[in-house]
């Protein structure tokens, strides 16, 4: 095991500025570092942290001072069959039929609109135009919520993910997300009540019906489950549209591929996923002393897991460093479920419950931006660079474009 001291620090400017040389290094030579800032220990190998994600003895009780503050309790802090029957409640909604039928309208209805405010202008900004809004749109729709309120909302998990992500502790990040979770239970507790007593086609209504094994959601579970999935759908789908951009952008022979074929858009967002993840890192506390690469963690520590590293180790992909959306080492087929050969969306009972609805958020809505400027490429001198240690992305991504008129169907 090393200290923090020996090896590249993940709380400096350095990593924040650019954390692939440092996750080269610690794969390398530091398996298993101690962070005494953080409080925590670091792995960084695939194969430890896909242990770490699949085994119980990995708990996620890490979430009751990372997350529950903010939250309140949410799925992610249970296990067994608390979770199981939580999980139940909520999962249909983000698969199969009622995604295919009831929210794709809704997805693509609001990748038009955003188009539509930027279609005519021959430039836009694909980061502050569209990725920024679209997945938060699209969450308040599927909830049924007040459409003018998107604003308020992406507020509100900007500060959660901040919360969620406070490495040093910083007291002013904490204090915003305590007044988020009071502006959010104030504003959402009444919708809930109110929703109880005329039940809709939304998902809210359906949260408020729910019931598995005779197990109903509180007022106090449906809001801190809208908490979660404003920071878990908002922030990681944006991400991931902007990232899908920047890395095809740069790599044009690839984006020429995918704008020829969009059959090969989950490719290419299956190796965005596994090359510039939205969420570096995620927490684990183990309940018994594990051995992993380069020591032992003990019981009841903080274990830091790198998504970002181990999606790059060596050992697990041929040249992890390319970006390659035909790369052989990936299956597209396993890539948006548990049995994923890349640990972006975690892997084992915690696996992203929304992991199809952002695969069909991100097929939409590359498809749509494709179809509305199928020239389109970087601002002249533009160099993208990414943003976030705990969460990364394109902080802008400015483009130009032929402008073509929409096509509409007439009535
Ligand atoms: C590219 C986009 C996304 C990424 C990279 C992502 C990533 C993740 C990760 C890493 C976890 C596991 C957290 C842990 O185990 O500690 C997770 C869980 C979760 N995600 Fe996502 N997510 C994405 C999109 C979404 C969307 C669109 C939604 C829903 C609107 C969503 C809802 C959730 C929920 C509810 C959980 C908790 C599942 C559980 O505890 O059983 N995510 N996600």
């Amino acid at each position: 095991m090393t200290t923090a001291r020996e090896a590249p620090d993940i709380l400096s400017p350095d990593f924040a500025a650019n954390p692939y040389p440092a996750y080269r290094i610690m794969l390398e030579d530091h398996p298993l570092i101690w962070h005494e800032p953080m409080n925590s220990y670091i792995i960084s190998r695939y194969s430890d942290v896909a242990r770490a994600f699949k085994e119980p003895v990995f708990t996620t009780d890490n979430y009751d001072w990372q997350l529950e503050p903010v939250h309140g309790k949410t799925i992610l802090q249970l296990s067994g069959r608390d979770h199981a029957v939580r999980r139940a409640l909520i999962a249909p909604a983000f698969r199969g039929q009622e995604l295919q039928h009831r929210f794709l309208p809704v997805i693509e209805r609001n990748a038009a609109e955003l188009i539509d405010g930027f279609r005519e202008r021959g430039t836009a900004d694909l980061v502050t135009d569209f990725a920024r809004h679209f997945p938060i749109n699209v969450i308040v729709d599927m909830l049924g919520l007040d459409r003018t309120e998107h604003a308020r909302f992406q507020r509100w998990y900007t500060s959660i993910i901040a919360f969620l992500g406070n490495l040093s502790q910083d007291p002013d990040i904490t204090a915003d997300g305590l007044r988020t979770r009071a502006e959010l239970a104030e504003y959402m507790i009444p919708v809930i009540q109110r929703r109880r007593g005329d039940l809709g086609d939304d998902l809210l209504s359906q949260l408020c019906a729910a019931e598995v094994d005779g197990v109903r959601m509180s007022d106090e579970d449906i809001k801190a489950f809208v908490s979660l999935l404003l920071a878990a759908g908002g922030e990681t789908t944006d991400k991931a549209i902007a990232s899908i951009f920047k890395n095809l952008l740069e790599h044009p022979e690839q984006l020429r591929a995918v704008r020829e074929n969009r059959a090969l858009i989950p490719k290419a967002f299956a190796e965005t996923l596994r090359y510039s993840p939205p969420v570096h890192m995620i927490m684990r506390q183990p309940a018994e002393d594990v051995e992993l690469s380069g020591g032992v963690v003990p019981a009841g520590s903080t274990l830091t897991c790198l998504i970002g590293a181990a999606n790059r180790d060596p050992r697990r992909y041929a040249h992890p460093d390319a970006f390659d959306i035909f790369r052989d080492d990936l299956p597209t087929e396993t890539a948006f479920s548990a049995a994923a050969q890349h640990v972006s969306f975690a892997l084992g009972r915690h696996f992203c419950v929304g992991a199809l609805l952002a695969k069909t958020e991100v097929e939409v809505g590359v498809n749509q931006l494709l179809d509305a400027m199928p020239d389109l490429e970087l601002l002249d001198g533009f160099t993208p660079s990414e943003q976030g240690v705990f969460t990364r992305g394109p902080a802008s991504l400015p483009v130009r474009f032929s402008v073509r008129r929409a096509e509409r169907t007439p009535v």
